[in-house]
């Protein structure tokens, strides 16, 4: 047991308790991030005379020693220290003696594991946003290869418009987008330095908070000490958003198991992201959408977990807080994998536009149009709405589309149809006359596809 404290006991702590309490085991991922602050901030201490220079050499010395003999495997952290903040101050006192044990002058681990987690989650936010760019560069060339693949829009499940695939997946890039543009908020409302905040009423010492903040890459100190040490607020953020990341992610991979099914056809994920049956040969199952689609429970759980610490909590630190982290660190890891595969799934997987095209003809998706045809012949659109209704009524019965109807057909139903009919409600058209702003006409879609490419060249993923 290596603990930093034991001056006012007089009893061992029981063994239970001692694991109990521990967090080593978990909180060891924070090892970087916990030496860069120490080393920012002993950099303080002697900038104010708080060290002098001689013995700020030596800890910096001792701290980049751990944490190379850490990076190479030649020093683990072990179940032996109580937290990681433990673990790299007795290796500092036994690396460089008396120096080692003012490390912790002016300073609580209070403040220190509010500023490790914060220097942690600010760096998986920028992570997060790289990876969320390379899927939207994999979204992107999706787009560009398949402004003219054809295939039903879905309202209900059921089929109701034709759009192309270029415009569907077009629909995600605007999730994950806004996805990124979340990291970005999150990021600069996060990046203020908790440290000088002490246990929770600050310190006696003349430290110098705004330089510390500086050294280690924040816009600046927090503004309240018992804020500083008790605030997860960004915690919670980042795992709201990666729940709503989780989310978009579990939608597109719903609707890439239906479209890879036996039935639909419309896609074929590749062998290499694909898995089979013990017993059914014939199988190639979407496991990985599939688990993309479940693990985002436990996303969603960790937020839910977070949310719930966090809510009876009076001020400043209490350990409850020490459950930011494994929920969290589970999350990210998670998130991290499903955007990793995801983006290979998609990437190779094999779009079938005979398929989708076929589909989309065979669903009277052109149904409005042709009562839109009747409007622009002067028929008012609740009455073109019931002749196209019925004219799919007929189609039905005879088990065949609307392009299949004569024109002695469609005059049966009303004067106003003329030749130019099959022009009107050709797959081709009606795509092609969906030209509002958002809408899936090739014009529209060049426009968005170019905008899209603007926005990737100039928002480089991780940068914030
Ligand atoms: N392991 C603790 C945590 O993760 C570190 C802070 C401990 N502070 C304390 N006063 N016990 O929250």
């Amino acid at each position: 047991m290596a603990q930093l404290w034991g001056g006012r006991f007089t009893k061992q702590t029981d063994q239970m308790v001692y694991d109990f309490n521990a967090s080593v085991l978990f909180d060891r991922r924070l090892y970087r991030q916990d030496i860069e602050g120490s080393m920012a901030h002993v950099k303080m201490l002697a900038k104010q005379g708080i060290l002098t220079q001689e013995e700020c050499g030596r800890i910096l010395e001792g701290l980049s020693g751990i944490l190379e003999d850490v990076e190479s495997g030649a020093l683990p952290i072990t179940s032996e220290y109580e937290d990681i903040h433990s673990f790299v101050e007795a290796n500092l006192i036994s690396r460089i003696g008396e120096a080692g044990k003012k490390l912790h002058t002016g300073r609580s681990r209070n403040d220190q594991v509010a500023l490790d987690m914060r220097m942690y989650v600010r760096e998986q936010v920028k992570e997060t946003d790289s990876l969320l760019f390379g899927l939207l560069q994999v979204l992107q060339r999706i787009m560009e290869e398949n402004l003219d693949t054809f295939m039903p829009g879905f309202t209900h499940l059921q089929k109701a418009q034709p759009v192309t695939l270029a415009h569907h997946v077009g629909a995600y890039f605007e999730m994950f987008r806004r996805d990124r543009s979340r990291m970005r908020d999150i990021y600069h409302r996060m990046n203020y330095c908790p440290l000088g905040a002490g246990a929770l009423a600050g310190t006696t010492y003349p430290l110098d908070r705004d330089y510390t903040a500086q050294l280690l890459g924040f816009e600046g100190p927090t503004r309240n000490s018992m804020d500083s040490v008790s605030d997860r607020d960004y915690v919670i953020e980042y795992l709201s958003a990666l729940a709503t990341v989780m989310m978009h992610l579990s939608r597109f991979s719903e609707e890439i198991i239906i479209w890879n099914s036996n039935e639909y056809g419309f896609v074929e994920l590749d062998d290499a992201f694909s898995t089979g049956s013990s017993i059914m040969p014939q199988k190639k199952n979407p496991d990985i959408a599939e688990l993309v689609r479940g693990k985002t429970g436990r996303v969603y759980g960790a937020l839910m977990a977070m949310l719930t610490t966090m809510k009876g909590l009076p001020l400043a630190y209490n350990k409850d807080m020490q459950e930011d982290k494994e929920g969290t660190f589970d999350a990210i890891d998670t998130v991290n994998a499903c955007l990793r595969l995801f983006a290979g799934m998609a990437d190779t997987m094999k779009v079938n536009r005979a398929a989708m095209e076929a589909s989309a003809r065979n669903g009277f998706t052109n149904a409005t149009d042709v009562a839109d045809y009747l409007v622009n012949h002067g028929v008012p659109f609740r009455d073109a709405h019931g002749i196209s209704g019925r004219l799919v009524l007929r189609c039905l019965a005879e088990g065949k589309a609307l392009d299949d109807l004569s024109l002695e057909e469609f005059q049966e139903e009303s004067a106003a149809f003329g030749p130019d009919i099959y022009e009107a409600i050709s797959m081709k058209t009606c795509v092609e006359k969906r030209l509002t702003l958002g809408a899936p006409g090739q014009k529209m879609m060049r426009r968005a596809l170019e905008e899209n490419r603007e926005y990737l060249a100039q928002t480089p993923g991780g940068r914030m």
